[in-house]
């Protein structure tokens, strides 16, 4: 059986208190597509508030430290974005990867840290325009899934996104015969990866998803979702997307 789709948005540094009331219209629009499941991944400081005021609804981090606790200042710990009201985690994006120069063992670690406090998370993995004009898009991106794999993982907590770093906010999405290859190398690398239940791990596709191409993206084989950046910070904008998901 097909997996249910998942549709996550990513509202990366976008969001104050004033903006909770477009998690509130997105969550509307979601509760009346049950067959998706979709969430909102605002700024740490409006995750209590959105979970509270939105308790059907879920709403994940976009990071947290691989530590319990400690001395790591201005880091959040899973413990505190579960606290929060936070589901599950981003973690490993490449805006990270990039900007905090986070490696595929801070990625592991930070996974299995959400795990082991009850939480679920999302692994971003892609890879650069100048790898994929190289022809290493693949090993690349299965490198860094081998890299970032969490012992015990499995699809009731682990997702993958398959997010191209040129695609992310460019308006440039990839040609559908190369997404559809990309994730079916994903869907082999979990295979080797886990001891089983590879099938049922959803494999999310991220860079430029809007409401007039997720269709088509959607529809590919092995795309289970979307990471959504731009096109998840307003209800108008986001809910095309749960309703491709829903008819796909
Ligand atoms: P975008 O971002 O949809 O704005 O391209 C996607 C992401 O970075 O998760």
């Amino acid at each position: 059986m097909a997996n249910r789709k998942y549709i996550v948005g990513n509202w990366k540094m976008n969001g104050l208190q004033s903006e909770l009331s477009d998690i509130a219209d997105i969550a509307a629009i979601a509760s009346s597509h049950p067959t998706v499941d979709a969430a909102i991944c605002p700024p740490v400081t409006l995750i209590a508030a959105a979970s509270s005021q939105n308790a059907a609804f879920a709403i994940g981090a976009q990071d947290c430290h691989f530590s319990e606790n400690g001395a790591h200042t201005g880091c959040i710990s899973a413990a505190m974005i579960k606290e929060a009201g936070a589901g599950f985690s981003i973690l490993g994006h490449s805006e990270r990867r990039a900007d905090q120069h986070e490696t595929d063992a801070d990625v592991k670690a930070k996974a299995e840290a959400v795990h082991a406090a009850g939480l679920g998370a999302i692994i971003c993995v892609g890879e650069t325009e100048e790898e994929r004009d190289a022809g290493q898009a693949i090993e690349i991106v299965c490198g860094q899934l081998a890299g970032s794999f969490p012992s015990g993982a499995d699809a009731g907590w682990l997702t993958i996104a398959y997010e191209p770093v040129w695609a992310i906010g460019t308006g440039r999405v990839p040609e559908v015969s190369d997404v559809a290859e990309m994730h079916a190398a994903i869907r082999s690398k979990l295979a080797e990866l886990m001891n089983g239940g590879s099938e049922q791990v959803r494999i999310l596709y991220g860079g430029s998803m809007n409401g007039g191409n997720a269709s088509e993206l959607l529809a590919v084989p092995n795309v289970d979702g979307g990471l959504v950046g731009g096109a998840s910070l307003s209800a108008e904008k986001f809910g095309p997307i749960i309703e491709a998901a829903a008819a796909a």
